[in-house]
């Protein structure tokens, strides 16, 4: 039998319970079999390996946190929020850990800074010995639907913290004074307990400073802000979040210990968020590609709506929920919503057989003509004589020419 070596190592990483290994095997069959010429079965592996780390991370373990790095009173269901004492209104919401979905999906650079952060709280004896203690205090960045609310509420799963949020502009008050008083007020109650404290749209702050009026009143914001920021470090978990970083107040920024920019997804990324997002269709490989190629440069949210959209369209078709289908739905979305800057999005959009024509003959993407077939519907005699009509390249000269 051929590959049993490999089969071999498989069973038995299975049979010891060696994840790692078991995932450093299976993708040594998937490289073997794309070698022999079997793409279909080594794109049905790596959709296996995908669903595997999906599922994994379905279920947010949490991280085991050393005794005595969080202090504070235990934070019931039942305790009231702080009030705005003009307005009545309530000056953050709070959210319990569990039952709070699926680990965000980043490039891997991001997922490494998260899973960095929070193996600082299962190792505190070893940063002690350096003399340090686990970082307390993170600003997330990066543009709107990249993730950064999700990515928040993440982390205080993970850390089995409830997260108290607060959002900035609704602590901003109209009367002279309130606004810091609110802050300190928000400070205080998240102090006493034992939570992460998210202080979400940041850039709130931001926007008032622009105000020549509110000059006097936001100078006494900045710097309650900033001495509640100092006093916290010691008592808990502070996480900012903001789509405009170069408008914060340098002084605020230097008050994270780390910032995370959070972008678009890279094409790892970007295929496991679209096989999330089209579930319950269990799209093949060669279709991520294919969704990916015209998705990149979107973010997260973007993604997400053309998935729906895509879903919904397919629904309604009646065509069978395959490549083909699927292809035809991502077509027509994408044709409804003009102005792509991807111009593969645009050629799909304007004509599908164009655009059969340009992945046939694009030696990046390396999708072969039988996966192109299962990805689009189009026999491979027709995708031979699309690749050699080259009939995408006034297309693709007409983006640039825009
Ligand atoms: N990296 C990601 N991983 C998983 N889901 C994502 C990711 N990015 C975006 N999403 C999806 O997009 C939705 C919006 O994400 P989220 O609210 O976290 O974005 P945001 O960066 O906070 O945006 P905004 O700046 O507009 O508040 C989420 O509910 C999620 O379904
Ligand atoms: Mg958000």
């Amino acid at each position: 039998m051929e590959h049993f070596a490999v089969v071999q190592s498989i069973i038995r990483a299975g049979l010891v319970g060696d994840r790692e290994a078991l995932d450093k095997q299976v993708l040594r069959l998937r490289e073997r079999l794309e070698k022999a010429g079997e793409s279909k079965e080594a794109a049905t592996l790596e959709r296996l390996r995908a669903a595997a780390r999906d599922t994994q991370e379905m279920a947010p373990s949490r991280v085991e946190m050393s005794r005595g790095q969080v202090v504070g009173e235990v934070l019931e269901p039942g305790v009231n929020p702080p009030i705005d004492r003009e307005t009545g209104a309530r000056l953050c919401t709070i959210n319990f850990p569990g039952g709070n979905g699926r680990a965000p999906v980043h490039a891997t650079v991001v997922f490494e800074t998260v899973e960095g952060l929070l193996g600082e709280w299962t190792n505190q004896s070893a940063l002690q010995a350096v003399g340090v203690s686990p970082t307390r205090s993170l600003l997330i960045y990066g543009p709107p639907g990249s993730g950064k609310t999700v990515t928040a509420h993440y982390i205080a799963a993970r850390l089995g913290l409830p997260l108290i949020t607060a959002r900035i502009d609704g602590l901003i008050s109209s009367f002279l004074g309130t606004t810091a008083r609110n802050i300190a007020n928000l400070f205080d109650f998240a102090n006493r307990y034992a939570c992460v404290l998210l202080l979400d749209e940041f850039d709130a702050l931001a926007k008032l400073r622009d105000d020549p009026q509110e000059i006097g009143e936001i100078k006494r914001v900045v710097n309650t802000l900033l001495q509640n920021l100092d006093l916290r470090r010691s008592v808990g978990i502070t996480i900012a979040i903001t789509n405009h970083d170069r408008l914060l107040d340098p002084a605020v920024w230097r008050r994270f210990e780390t910032q995370l920019h959070l972008g678009e997804p890279d094409e790892n990324a970007r295929e496991t968020l679209i096989a999330r997002f089209l579930q319950p269709i269990d799209a093949p490989g060669s279709t991520l590609r294919v969704f990916s190629y015209c998705l990149a440069g979107r973010t997260g949210a973007d993604i997400e709506r053309v998935c729906t959209a895509v879903k919904r369209t397919l629904a309604l078709s009646g065509e069978s929920h395959d490549g083909p289908g699927l292809f035809h739905a991502l077509s027509s979305v994408l044709a409804r919503t003009p102005h792509h800057d991807n111009v593969p999005a645009r050629i799909l959009a304007a004509d599908q057989e164009a655009f059969v024509s340009l992945i046939a003959n694009d030696g990046a993407l390396s999708l072969k003509q039988t996966e192109i077939g299962e990805a689009t519907g189009y026999g491979q005699s027709r995708v031979s004589d699309l690749k050699k009509s080259k009939r995408h390249l006034p297309l693709v000269e007409a983006s640039y020419a825009q």
